[in-house]
């Protein structure tokens, strides 16, 4: 536990310190839980919001995209069910005085047994060598089969109770546990409550008769109220999808883990529309499909699996989620619900409006059903930098600091060094570099000796340096150094166009997804 919260910190810091993410309003002490993407974290995400869009939008004949606003008619959120429904439910800690989401006490206290679980495949690994099998210990290992009972279990509970909104029994559930305040161990807790997560705003000048706003705490009514209006203007035949990325905001009780839960975040959503009765084969597709899309950028199988849903949301006939490893343990990163034909309903009844689609090959019009994929970016930029930050035993007993990012997501694809600051050389770097950055995003880099550059380079998570020498302006050659192996080559400077290419083109990293 404490080594996965130093790597945490180190994670922290290290995106502080490369310019990828600072504090909000830092100067001021900050805001809890907003964050600003600094010059580097804002070409990372700027490129995992392409990725995803790329995979949805282009490679997908039938998904569109759109751009809809944050500020939305207030009638929306009271047929989507925000108002009454989208809420969480939170207990305070009478001698702390800390308040927390009751669910995710118990949620944590889970991750604890899983910790043990951990654990005894560990030691069994160790034991066995070679010769182990995870699987078949995971499923024959009494131990670890008792702790599994008891997470089920718990988790069932929970999850019947939040149904059912029984928080006396959320709150007998968590003394039953005996679940101390994490920060001071007290046991001392109040009843459960609910809490509305939405932002509310004020719409026009004089207080009188100023309109009741909300922020949008998801992009995906903005998606649902344009149904027709895409699918009557660009011709879109069920089934179809509208895609979007943009922000949403939720006044989270409990936000903490840096950008995994904030106030302000970035989603990416696609509702797919789709005949009723279908939505099992979809979301079988659209598990399959979203897994495929997270394995191609190769951060590892065994960091995915998915959670399929005890406690529906009030929209849901199924739900699941795609749960990566963070440095604080398996967590959502994705999720992928099949939402019934309930908000196109609902917003029928809110409006006025039919919201009904003709199908022309069964000659009648319904209400479609909606399958939604909704990924948090922000979420997504953590998954990708935490796996990325490696710290590695060099053979020379020296460790480097090393951000192995998906070359394809990193913000520089290449950095151009001249050896020395004269003689010449920096005219030819700049050269390359003013040849290079019509394709990608290349850095310039003169100061410190090149051995110090490649580490800041590394650490960067830059996948090429490109150091141009002496040799440079006899024959037109440059070393290329790849960030992963160390490797180093003499190129052509003809030739490093295609050798960057060849590895940070989304085309080779989206084709993995056909594998
Ligand atoms: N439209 C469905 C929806 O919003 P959700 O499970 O509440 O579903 C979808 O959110 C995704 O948005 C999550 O899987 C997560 O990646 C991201 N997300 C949700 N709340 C977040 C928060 N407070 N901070 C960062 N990301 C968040």
């Amino acid at each position: 536990m404490a080594k996965q919260e130093d790597q945490f910190k180190k994670v922290i810091s290290h995106a502080k310190e490369y310019g990828y993410i600072f504090q909000s309003s830092e100067i001021y002490d900050g805001l809890s839980a907003v964050y600003d993407y600094a010059q580097n974290g804002v070409e990372l995400k700027k490129n995992i919001r392409d990725y995803w869009w790329k995979a949805m939008v282009q490679m997908h004949e039938n998904i569109v995209g759109i751009d809809a606003a944050i500020l939305m008619h207030p009638t929306t959120w009271k047929a989507s069910g925000h108002v009454d429904a989208f809420n969480d439910p939170l207990i305070d800690n009478k001698d702390s005085k800390k308040r927390y989401r009751a669910d995710v006490l118990v949620e944590d206290y889970c991750a604890k047994i899983e910790g043990k679980i951990d654990k005894e495949v560990a030691k069994a690994e160790k034991r066995f060598g070679d010769a182990f099998n995870k699987e078949e210990f995971l499923a024959t290992n009494g131990r670890v089969l008792g702790y599994q009972e008891k997470i089920n279990t718990i988790l069932s509970r929970l999850g019947k109770s939040l149904e059912n909104e029984d928080l006396a029994d959320v709150k007998a559930l968590i003394e039953e546990l005996e679940i101390a305040d994490p920060l001071t161990g007290s046991k001392n807790w109040t009843d459960v409550k609910q809490f509305n997560l939405m932002f509310g705003t004020k719409l026009g000048a004089s207080a009188e008769n100023a309109m009741d706003l909300y922020l949008r705490p998801e992009t995906a009514q903005g998606i649902f109220v344009n149904f027709l209006n895409v699918q009557k203007t660009g011709r879109m035949k069920i089934p179809f999808g509208i895609a979007q990325t943009g922000k949403a905001f939720r006044n989270e009780i409990v936000a903490r883990q840096f950008i995994f839960r904030m106030r302000e975040f970035e989603q990416m959503e696609m509702q797919f529309f789709i005949k009723p009765g279908t939505q099992k084969e979809w979301f079988k597709y659209w598990k399959e499909t979203r897994l495929k899309w997270h394995l191609s950028l190769g951060m590892g199988e065994d960091n995915y699996r998915f959670h399929d849903h005890e406690k529906l949301a009030h929209y849901a006939d199924a739900a699941t989620d795609i749960e990566f490893k963070f440095p604080f343990g398996f967590k959502e990163l994705e999720g992928i619900h099949s939402r019934t034909n309930f908000d196109l309903k609902q917003h029928e009844e809110f409006s006025g409006k039919k919201l009904q689609y003709f199908d022309h090959e069964e000659n009648a019009s319904y209400t479609p059903y909606v399958l939604e994929t909704s990924i948090g970016l922000d979420r997504m930029f953590l998954a990708v930098f935490s796996n990325a930050l490696v710290e590695e035993e060099l053979e020379n007993n020296t460790t480097r600091t090393v951000l192995k990012l998906p070359a394809v997501l990193a913000p520089f694809k290449a950095a151009v060094l001249p050896l020395v600051k004269k003689d010449g050389l920096p005219e030819v770097a700049r050269k390359i570099v003013e040849d290079l950055k019509w394709d990608f995003n290349v850095a310039y880099d003169e100061k410190d000796a090149v051995g110090r550059r490649y580490r800041r380079q590394d650490a960067n998570g830059t996948p090429f340096c490109i150091t141009v020498d002496h040799d440079t302006l006899e024959d037109n050659t440059v070393t290329i150094r790849h960030r992963d192996t160390m490797e180093q080559k003499r190129v052509k400077i003809d030739e490093l166009r295609d050798i960057i290419k060849q590895e940070v083109d989304v085309r080779s990293w989206l084709m993995k997804m056909e594998a």
